[in-house]
């Protein structure tokens, strides 16, 4: 029978072979990071934090992106994953609706599923999204997929869904406006939120530098 601390190493143990390759911005270390952010959170929350914990290190095992859009493939692994552990049902049902609602769907989607826990690891994962780290996950993802990073001629467009995102060809720049800029109204937690305005700000200084290095003005 495992304790509660040994079932979060053999978390980790698995999450960092599940993410071996990963692109660098959905990698084990954006993981690391959401599930550090979720734990400083969840000190200002109510909440149970073995959901929150399990829920931030399993968010993005097997990201729809990476799985030919398949949505339900990382629910359903850490699912497994969990069955193996010392967990109640409770808690991997928890988990696993947590994972499923997680991630940004667009800016005019509703959301189906809320708990304490979701909003936690929600905001921890938003957070990685956005400020510095957010700044340079994006242009990673962008080189990725061979985007370029910027093109005056090609317009944000602010009614994306997931899918049309994750198909689209459009410059890096674009994805701050489609998503990243919109990010700090859509926190949940006050110590997210706080977060987030810092970060936000720190973005809006990028774009600003960006552009006018783009016309030789600095
Ligand atoms: P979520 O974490 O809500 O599932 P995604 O996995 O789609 O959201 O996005 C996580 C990060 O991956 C984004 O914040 C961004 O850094 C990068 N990313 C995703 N889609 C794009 C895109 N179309 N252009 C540039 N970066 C992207
Ligand atoms: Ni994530």
């Amino acid at each position: 029978m495992k304790n509660t601390t040994e079932i979060i190493h053999s978390t980790v143990d698995f999450v960092k072979k599940e993410l071996v390759g990963a692109e660098g911005g959905h990698d084990w270390f954006h993981t690391y990071r959401v599930w550090k952010m979720a734990c400083r959170i969840a000190e200002y929350e109510e909440c149970n934090k073995l959901v929150v914990e399990l829920a931030a290190l399993l968010h993005d095992i097997a990201d729809a992106k990476f799985n030919d859009g398949d949505e339900e493939a990382g629910a359903l692994k850490a699912a497994d994953f969990l069955s193996e552990m010392n967990v109640t049902d409770e808690v991997i049902g928890h988990v696993v609706e947590i994972i499923r609602h997680v991630s940004f769907k667009g800016g005019n989607h509703q959301q189906e599923f809320r708990s304490p826990e979701m909003d936690i690891v929600q905001d921890a994962d938003r957070l990685d999204a956005i400020g510095a780290i957010g700044i340079a996950r994006t242009f990673n993802y962008g080189g990725y997929k061979n985007r370029k990073i910027y093109d005056p001629e090609i317009k944000p467009d602010l009614n994306m869904t997931k899918e049309a995102y994750r198909n689209s060809t459009a410059p890096t720049i674009n994805h701050f406006y489609e998503k990243l800029l919109l990010l700090k109204d859509r926190m949940n937690t006050r110590t997210g939120t706080v977060m987030a305005e810092h970060r936000h700000q720190f973005m809006e200084e990028f774009l600003n530098e960006f552009y006018e290095e783009w016309e030789g003005m600095k």
